[in-house]
């Protein structure tokens, strides 16, 4: 990644400025295509239920996995109070001076650390937003010199946070595997062992948010993606028919998943990686959290053959997870985005 300004530095001194590296052309930006009013048939599936089998719930995810990718579980058993702890310990770690958290800054070869990934050249239109990206899992993968040591406690609430997104992820692909008609542990199997990554994301105001993005519009390399917003700020919003729908948050701690690129693929795009972006607000900060799942690098994927037929001619070619991420980097740090990479 090139060095770029920190975001909400630059907010703080010049609250009024949108530089113009951070304004996005009309296409991007377009609202003809906005339908707020589709936010609330994005489906709600109960965790409890589904982790029982229910049929009428794997047949929710079913169609949330074809028609949205993207759904919100509720009845997750993550405690309140853990969620409230990483979003407060979120919190405090952006308040900290810029001086402290330059301590975590990213290094020019890692995308670990504080700052902004998938920077690669001057003329890159920039997201209105600061990260912190850490590895979770395996725990060898972790690099402690990039966990903050404040707020203190930090380290361990995003330990018990992290585990907690394993649980349900690894249950969520049990399910995945049920209506991807393989058994229950077919994908946890395949991906051998898991890495786990977390991006927790800042999004200063903006004076002028119907100018810029949070986050440009991309779709997830990995397996899923748990994403847990703010209570009250919205921002998230997905591609739905060549429309954008923004997911609102609703008060139940519901996390947010989508469908990453590597089900796509192994479903021969029967299931949807979808497109999506992240809005800012003119006068709140947003706060989010994603949790990636993502194969090992020799993972080979590919379409599975109960999912190819005469009506569903195989759809992708067979590649290793590694080349993908680092071919699919390449293209979205090009503003392209798409799972057609591995057509
Ligand atoms: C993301 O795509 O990972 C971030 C979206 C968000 O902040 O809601
Ligand atoms: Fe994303």
């Amino acid at each position: 990644s090139l060095p770029v300004p920190n975001v909400q530095e630059m907010v703080k001194m010049n609250p009024l400025e949108v530089p113009t590296k951070y304004v996005r052309n009309e296409e991007e930006m377009e609202k003809v295509n906005y339908m707020p009013q589709l936010s609330s048939e994005i489906p709600f599936i109960d965790f409890t239920l589904l982790s029982n089998g229910s049929i009428e719930e794997l047949l929710k995810l079913e169609v949330a996995c074809k028609d949205w990718g993207f759904f919100q579980i509720v009845n997750h058993g993550v405690q309140k109070e853990l969620i409230q702890r990483m979003k407060d310990a979120v919190d405090e770690f952006f308040k900290l001076p810029i001086e402290e958290k330059e301590t975590y800054a990213m290094l020019s070869n890692d995308i670990q650390g504080y700052g902004q990934a998938y920077v690669v050249s001057e003329e890159q239109t920039l997201d209105w937003g600061d990260a912190l990206i850490l590895f979770i899992y395996p725990d060898q993968y972790r690099n402690l010199r990039f966990w903050p040591k404040t707020p203190h406690g930090f380290k361990e609430i995003i330990e018990a946070y992290s585990s907690e997104m394993k649980r349900v992820g690894e249950e969520l692909l049990s399910s995945l595997s049920i209506i991807m008609g393989l058994e229950k542990h077919a994908l946890v199997g395949l991906h051998k062992e898991f890495i786990q990554a977390l991006r927790v994301n800042y999004y200063p105001p903006c004076n002028t948010p119907e100018q810029v993005l949070g986050m440009s519009s991309h779709s997830d390399t990995g397996t899923i993606t748990l994403l847990m917003q703010d209570d009250d700020v919205s921002g998230l919003e997905i591609r739905n028919k060549g429309n954008w729908v923004p997911i609102n948050p609703i008060l139940l701690d519901a996390i947010v998943v989508n469908i990453g690129d590597v089900i796509e693929i192994l479903s021969n795009g029967k299931f949807k990686s979808v497109e999506h972006r992240a809005v800012t607000n003119k006068n709140k900060r947003r706060t989010s959290n994603a949790s990636f799942l993502l194969p090992q690098d020799d993972v080979e994927v590919e379409p599975f053959h109960h999912m190819i037929d005469a009506q569903h001619p195989k759809m992708y070619q067979k590649v290793k997870f590694g080349d993908y991420l680092r071919h699919s980097l390449k293209r979205k740090m090009e503003g392209k985005t798409h799972t057609d990479v591995a057509r």
